[in-house]
C-alpha cells in the first residue's frame, strides 16, 4: 500500500493548524488530527478549511487514553508519519501543576511511541523546545550546546520527551527528529488562524496585540537594564509560517531516508536575535498604532538574551526561514482584528 497520510497530534492548535496548512497548500500528503481540544477550539477547523478548502477530520481524543488513541491507527492504515505537537505548553503553569505537566506530555508521549512500534509508522518529527537548552553561557545557541538543568517541569518534559525518543528509536526502524524551535509568533499571512490564548496571555505578541486593540490597557516591558544593545531581552523570535514549513521539509528528508542518525535534532530559529523594544517599534511600524508601554521590573526567570545557530537546519533540512519580524507583527494583528471583529459579531 502507499502510505500517504499524516498524523498530526494538537492539530486544532497554534503550530499544529498552521502546519496542518502547508501541509494542505504545499504537499500531497493526506491529513488527520488528534486534539482534545484542551488547549484549543474546533473552530481551527473551520479556518483551515476557508484558508484551504480542505475539511481536515479531527478526532477529539487524549492521547493519554491508550485504547482509544488505538482506534486512531486501527482506522488509518496507510499513516507514513507523526508530527507529534500536542503538549501542554505553560512555563508558569507548569511550575504549579508539575504533575499535570509531567502527566500529560509523557503519558502522550508514552502511547504514541507504543503505537508507533506496534503499527510500524516510522517517520516521527517531535515538538521540542529551546527551553531544554536552560540558561545558556554561549551564543547563538547551536544543537551541540549542552542542555542544563531545566527551569521549569515544562522544559523538564520536553528533555525527557528527547530521551525517551532517543533509546526508543535504537531498536527498531523507527526514525526520529526533534525540532527545537525558538519563539514562535505571528499568524497566518491571510490572518484568518493565528493564536487564541485562552487566559489573559504572557508571551510577548499576544500582549502587544492586545495592548494595541484595548484589552490589556498598559504593557509592561520586563526589564529596562540587561547588558543588551537597549537594555530590553533578546529573543529569537520566528514565524509560526516558517515553523510549520520545516516540518514538511524534516517529513521528507526522513521518508528519502536523507538521515544520518535514527534520531536528529534541528534548532528552528531565524539566527537573529530581536529585542522587546525593537519587536515593540517594528509592531508600531507596522499597525500605525502607538502601543501603550512601561518600563518595568525584571521577569523573574527570564534569560537575558538567546538566538539560534541556523547552521545546520539550513544545511540538513534545506530550510531556512523568510519571514521577518514586521511580517510576524503585522500578521499577529490582521489576526487579533479578526478576532475582535469575530467576537461583536457575536
Ligand atoms: P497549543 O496549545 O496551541 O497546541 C497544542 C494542542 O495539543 C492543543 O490544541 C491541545 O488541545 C492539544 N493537546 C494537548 N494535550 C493533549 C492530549 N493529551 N491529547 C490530545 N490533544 C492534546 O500549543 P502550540 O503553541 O501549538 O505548541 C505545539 C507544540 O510546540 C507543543 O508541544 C509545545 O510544547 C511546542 N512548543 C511551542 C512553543 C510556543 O511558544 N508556542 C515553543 C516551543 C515549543
Ligand atoms: C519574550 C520576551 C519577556 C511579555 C517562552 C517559553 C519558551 C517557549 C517560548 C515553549 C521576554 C518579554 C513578555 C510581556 C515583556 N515556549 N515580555 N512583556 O519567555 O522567551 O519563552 O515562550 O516552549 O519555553 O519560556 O517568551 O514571549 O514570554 O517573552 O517584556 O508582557 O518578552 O520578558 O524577554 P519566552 P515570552
Amino acid at each position: 500500500m502507499n502510505k500517504n497520510k499524516i498524523l498530526v497530534t494538537g492539530g486544532c492548535g497554534y503550530i499544529g493548524s498552521h502546519t496542518i496548512i502547508e501541509i494542505l497548500e504545499q504537499t500531497d500528503f493526506e491529513v488527520i488530527s488528534v486534539d482534545n481540544l484542551m488547549n484549543s477550539s474546533a473552530d481551527t477547523l473551520d479556518r483551515i478549511e476557508k484558508i484551504t478548502g480542505k475539511r481536515v477530520k479531527n478526532y477529539a481524543i487524549d492521547l493519554c487514553d491508550l485504547a482509544k488513541t488505538e482506534e486512531i491507527f486501527k482506522e488509518n492504515t496507510d499513516l507514513v508519519g507523526i508530527i507529534h505537537f500536542a503538549a501542554l505548553k505553560s512555563v508558569p503553569e507548569s511550575v504549579f501543576k508539575p504533575l499535570l505537566y509531567y502527566h500529560n506530555n509523557l503519558n502522550s508521549l508514552l502511547n504514541l511511541l507504543k503505537l508507533v512500534e506496534k503499527y510500524q509508522v516510522n517517520n516521527f518529527i517531535f515538538s521540542s523546545s529551546c527551553s531544554v537548552y536552560g540558561n545558556v553561557s554561549k551564543l547563538p545557541v547551536n544543537e551541540q550546546t549542552p542542555l542544563s538543568i531545566a527551569e521549569s517541569p515544562y522544559a523538564y518534559t520536553k528533555q525527557i520527551g528527547e530521551v525517551m525518543i532517543k533509546d526508543f528509536v535504537k531498536n527498531n526502524e523507527v526514525k526520529a527528529v526533534a525540532l527545537r524551535y525558538f519563539n514562535p509568533v505571528g499568524a497566518h499571512i491571510s490572518g484568518l488562524n493565528g493564536e487564541n490564548p485562552i487566559n489573559r496571555p504572557s508571551n510577548l505578541v499576544p500582549v502587544i496585540t492586545q495592548t494595541a486593540i484595548g484589552i490589556i490597557p498598559e504593557m509592561s516591558v520586563y526589564g529596562y537594564d540587561y547588558d543588551t544593545r537597549d537594555g530590553s531581552c533578546i529573543r529569537d523570535y520566528i514565524h509560526v509560517t516558517d515553523i510549520a514549513k520545516a516540518h514538511i521539509k524534516a517529513m521528507n528528508y526522513l521518508i528519502e531516508g536523507k538521515n544520518e542518525a535514527s534520531y536528529e535534532v534541528y534548532n528552528l530559529g531565524t539566527g537573529n536575535g530581536i529585542t522587546v523594544l525593537e519587536a515593540i517599534k517594528a509592531f508600531e511600524k507596522v499597525s500605525g498604532v502607538k502601543l501603550n508601554y512601561k518600563l518595568a521590573e525584571r521577569r523573574p526567570g527570564d534569560v537575558v538574551a538567546i538566538y539560534s545557530d541556523t547552521t545546520l537546519s539550513e544545511q540538513k533540512l534545506g530550510w531556512r526561514t523568510k519571514l521577518n519580524i514586521e511580517d510576524m507583527m503585522a500578521s499577529a494583528w490582521k489576526w487579533q482584528q479578526l478576532l475582535l471583529e469575530e467576537k461583536k459579531a457575536k
